[in-house]
Parts: structure tokens; C-alpha cells; sequence
């Protein structure tokens, strides 16, 4: 158990937890400093001021996480799994205590929304904890009829140390969907947070450590090639779970070759949305505003970054959600009227504004910019990025072909079914796509051929426990959020044979 006295309570103002979690990393069940003592600034990007410095992991401190995490597992994995899942549900409880105060904490840090986005993540981080609590109870095995005479069965064992690197964009929601599965599946987890959003993963750790026993859980802040790569080679670390990406994915995938250790990769997107001919315009208009998570400034790697318009709707298409993203309020992230905070960091800003200009200059494309900039003060040096709707771009132009990941949508027009069949196919990615029709054969068809791990007809859900998670092509390996996953992911199958003759 955390050597935590009294039960945490929440702390609402988000600015005290960052200073209270200032420098720290959590290790075996406690809240400590890096080896080095160092530390780095984290900026809120509304106000591009330093809200908290945080703990500058490197090599000695995965040592110490993954020794913490070694340590725990010995009698971790020796719980009956439905102890384990009991402990996990409990995560739940207490995390669901906590919701306004991660909330608060994650929409300081990452510059998403309070209303819209960053309390929609802290409920799902609880919930996710509920749902895979409830699964220690399905680490079944099997019995084959191998020989008569041979009690042949199988068993689930854990793999031991997992090391699970998250990146900033839904952070809280990202590591639960990859830690209470591998925790009720009996391993122990050393989490390494992304640099831009270090605290409410640490506050939602934090809280946990009070039901987990100490080094089951631990969390390192730093950056990807001191901290990050570090903990992938660790010869300890049984597998590596890796949201963020493509090309970390595929420094992260090379290195757990060489350990021969299994690893699973979700990286990004380009998700094609088509917009049939026969489809319910208004609702189509409102899927592409969640699809393109405007509210979450198109950080998302599931985000409908391509939508494809027949050309009977297209130009009522784009009044309609030009209209729509114009009435969505950009502002103080914690400021409960906000819809549309801010990009994440200064990098990713330059990134999606380098994109927003080369779409400007590309012959043919217009760029449509919606809603309006804050004009509070306060908020002047804010990453604020007005969303971009740009038509008469091409399926081959860059900006239909590259993860942005930021509030930048193409709306292409098509006129032919099968030519945009192919089209929606022919991207490097494949993590999500929706269709919108009013013909079922038509969605029928195209949930076959669209090559994605989660096709939606008609609507455009977010990722939630229970929906099995997960692309093809360049967008990873491996699913995420279910059964299943906990099971193929953070088990392996051992098989015993009994001699009875
Ligand atoms: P990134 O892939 O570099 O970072 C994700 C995580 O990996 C962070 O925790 C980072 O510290 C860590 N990392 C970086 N280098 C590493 C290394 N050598 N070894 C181990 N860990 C390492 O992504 P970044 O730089 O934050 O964003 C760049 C682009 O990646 C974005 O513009 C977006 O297109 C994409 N991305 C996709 C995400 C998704 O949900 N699939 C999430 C975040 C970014
Ligand atoms: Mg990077």
C-alpha cells in the first residue's frame, strides 16, 4: 500500500496540484524526484505560462520503476484474478471520485476544453478501470482433448513488466485503456507520460496507488529518447504497449524486435468519412463535427481529417458545417462556455500551421477558416488555431494523405461509388472510417470494403471500453479495450499436459 496517510482528497485548482506534483515521478507506491534531480518546465498552452516543472526521467529512474515494478509483480500475479479486478474496479471508484479535479488538471496542461473534452476523457479514464475490473474473472484456460490419457489444459499467465508510453492527446484515456488490463492480467506497469502532459496521468496514478499495492503501478515523466527508449530496452520489460507516432512507433517496434519481446502499436490516421448522395444531411453535418473532434482541435488519430461528399451535397455540405464550426466557441480551455481550447505545444502548432499554409497555396483549394479567435487578453500568447475547412483539395495532395492532427479538415468531392471506395482506401493509414447513407446495401458493401479496424454507418462514436480498438496498415499492430485485447495482448498461453497412464 502508498505510505499516503489519509485518503487524497480532490483538489479543484489545478495550478496547486501542478506545483504539489512538481518534479515527481511515482515509484514503488511513492512520489519521488528523478536520479538527477531535474527537472522541465510544463506550459499551459492557453497563456504560454510555465504551470509546473516535472520530474526529468532517464535511465536511472526506469531502473528504479522497473525494480519497483519486478519487486510487486511476485505477489501481484499470485492475487486470485478476481482480487486483482476487485482492486482495479476500486481504481474506478476512486478515480470517478476524482473526475472535475483530473479534468480540471488535464485541460490546464493540454489546452482541451473543460465541457467539451477534458471531462468527457477523466470519466472515460474511470470507467475504463470499471469495465476491465470486472474481467479477472475471464482469464480462463482451456482443456483439450488432446490424448485420453493425457490431461492436456492451458492456462493464462501474465508477462510480466509492461512498459506502456502514452502521448498527450487524451492522455488519462490512452494509459487506462492500456494499464487495467495489463494490471488484471497480473502484470505490473512502469507508464512513461508524453512531455506535453505529464500531471493528470500522475494525479490519476497517484490516486490509484492508495488501493494497488506499492510498485504495481508506477509513472515516469521525460522525454521520448531519455526516458521513453530507456524502458523499451530495458532487459526487464516483458512488452511494450506504445500509443503515439508512426515513426516513434517504428523506433519503438525495432527495438522490441531485437529483444524479441511482443508489442503492441497504435499509431495514426487519415480516416476517410463518405457522405453518400442519399444521406440525412444534418446528421452527417454533426457526425463530421465529432468525427473531426473540432472540440478536441483535430488531435485525435481517429479524427474524419478526409471527408468525401457526393456532389449532389457537397456545396449544402460545406455551408452547413462552415455554420456549424462558426458557432463553436474558441476560448479559456477551463472557462465552462468553451468549445475549441488550444493546440497542445509551440511544435505541433508550427506543424498544423505549416499544413494550413501549404493548403492555401495548393492550385484549385480553398480554405474555408470557421469560428473566431479569443479576444481576451489573458489568452494572447495562446496556441489557438481558427478550424480549417478546405475544399478542392485532391485524395494525393499532402494534406489528404498526412496525419495533421490538428483542426484541419478536406472535403473532396466524388460522384462515383466505386471511385470513392477506392480512394477512401487508398491512404497509408487505416484506423477508423464512416459511412452515411440511407440505403443498406450500399452501407453494407462499404462496411466490408472499407479497410479499417472500426467502421460506423450513420455515426461517428469516440473509442470507449468494450469496442475493440485498433488499425491496419501504417496505423499499428495489435487491438486495444477489450477482452480480447487483455487476453491476446498482456497473456500468454501456457499449455500443461498431465500424464494419467
Ligand atoms: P511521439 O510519437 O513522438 O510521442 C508519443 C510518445 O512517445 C511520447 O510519450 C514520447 O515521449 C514518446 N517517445 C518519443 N520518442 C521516443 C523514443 N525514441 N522511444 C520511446 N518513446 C518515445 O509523437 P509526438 O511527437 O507527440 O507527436 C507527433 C505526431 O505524432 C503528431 O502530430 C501526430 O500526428 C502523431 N501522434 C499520434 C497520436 C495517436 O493518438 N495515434 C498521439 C500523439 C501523436
Ligand atoms: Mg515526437
Amino acid at each position: 500500500m502508498s505510505t499516503t496517510a489519509a485518503p487524497l482528497a480532490p483538489q479543484l485548482d489545478p495550478y496547486a496540484l501542478a506545483a504539489e506534483l512538481s518534479g515527481k515521478h511515482l515509484i514503488g507506491g511513492r512520489l519521488v524526484a528523478s536520479a538527477s534531480g531535474k527537472t522541465f518546465d510544463v506550459v499551459n498552452p492557453a497563456k504560454g505560462e510555465v504551470m509546473g516543472r516535472a520530474g526529468y526521467g532517464e535511465a536511472a529512474d526506469v531502473d528504479a520503476a522497473v525494480a519497483a515494478a519486478v519487486e510487486a509483480g511476485v505477489t501481484w500475479k499470485a492475487l486470485p484474478a478476481r482480487e486483482r479486478g476487485r482492486l482495479v474496479a476500486e481504481c474506478g471508484r476512486l478515480l470517478t471520485a476524482h473526475t472535475e479535479e483530473l479534468a480540471r488538471l488535464v485541460a490546464l496542461e493540454t489546452g482541451k476544453a473543460l465541457r467539451t473534452e477534458s471531462r468527457v476523457e477523466a470519466g472515460v479514464l474511470a470507467d475504463a478501470f470499471t469495465f476491465f475490473g470486472g474481467l479477472g474473472g475471464e482469464l480462463k484456460g482451456e482443456t483439450v482433448p488432446f490424448n485420453p490419457k493425457m490431461l492436456t489444459l492451458t492456462v493464462r499467465e501474465p508477462l510480466g513488466v509492461v512498459g506502456a508510453i502514452i502521448p498527450w492527446n487524451v492522455p488519462m484515456m490512452l494509459m487506462a485503456l492500456k494499464i487495467a488490463p495489463a494490471l488484471v492480467a497480473g502484470n505490473t506497469v512502469v507508464v512513461k507520460s508524453a512531455e506535453e502532459a505529464p500531471f493528470a496521468v500522475l494525479r490519476a496514478c497517484q490516486i490509484m496507488a492508495q488501493v494497488l499495492p506499492a510498485g504495481v503501478l508506477n509513472i515516469l515523466s521525460g522525454f521520448g529518447p531519455e526516458c521513453g527508449a530507456p524502458l523499451v530496452a530495458h532487459p526487464r520489460v516483458a512488452k511494450v504497449t506504445f500509443t503515439g507516432s508512426v515513426e516513434t512507433g517504428r523506433i519503438v517496434s525495432r527495438t522490441a524486435a531485437d529483444k524479441l519481446i511482443p508489442v503492441t502499436l497504435e499509431l495514426g490516421g487519415k480516416s476517410p468519412m463518405i457522405v453518400m448522395g442519399d444521406a440525412d444531411l444534418a446528421a452527417a453535418v454533426a457526425g463530421a463535427v465529432t468525427g473531426m473532434r473540432f472540440t478536441r482541435q483535430g488531435q485525435s488519430c481517429t479524427a474524419a481529417s478526409r471527408i468525401f461528399v457526393h456532389d449532389s451535397l457537397h456545396d449544402a455540405f460545406v455551408t452547413a458545417l462552415k455554420a456549424k464550426v462558426d458557432a463553436m466557441v474558441m476560448g479559456d480551455p477551463l472557462d465552462e462556455r468553451t468549445d475549441i481550447g488550444t493546440i497542445v505545444s509551440p511544435q505541433q502548432f508550427d506543424r498544423v500551421q505549416g499544413y494550413i499554409a501549404e493548403g492555401k497555396r495548393t492550385p484549385g483549394a480553398a480554405a474555408h477558416e470557421c469560428s473566431a479567435l479569443p479576444t481576451d487578453a489573458a489568452l494572447a500568447k495562446g496556441l489557438y488555431v481558427r478550424p480549417v475547412i478546405f475544399t478542392g483539395m485532391t485524395n494525393d495532395s499532402r494534406l489528404a494523405r498526412e496525419e495533421i492532427f490538428g483542426p484541419v479538415t478536406c472535403v473532396i468531392r466524388f460522384t462515383e461509388y466505386e471511385d470513392v471506395i477506392a480512394q477512401a482506401n487508398d491512404s497509408d493509414f487505416g484506423l477508423a472510417a464512416t459511412i452515411w447513407t440511407r440505403d443498406l446495401k450500399t452501407a453494407l458493401d462499404a462496411t466490408q470494403r472499407l479497410q479499417a479496424g472500426l467502421v460506423q454507418v450513420n455515426q461517428n462514436l469516440v473509442v470507449q471500453p468494450n469496442l475493440s480498438y485498433g488499425g491496419v496498415k501504417s496505423s499499428g499492430l495489435g487491438k486495444e479495450a477489450t477482452l480480447e485485447a487483455m487476453l491476446e495482448h498482456f497473456t500468454h498461453k501456457k499449455t500443461i499436459m498431465l500424464n494419467m497412464a
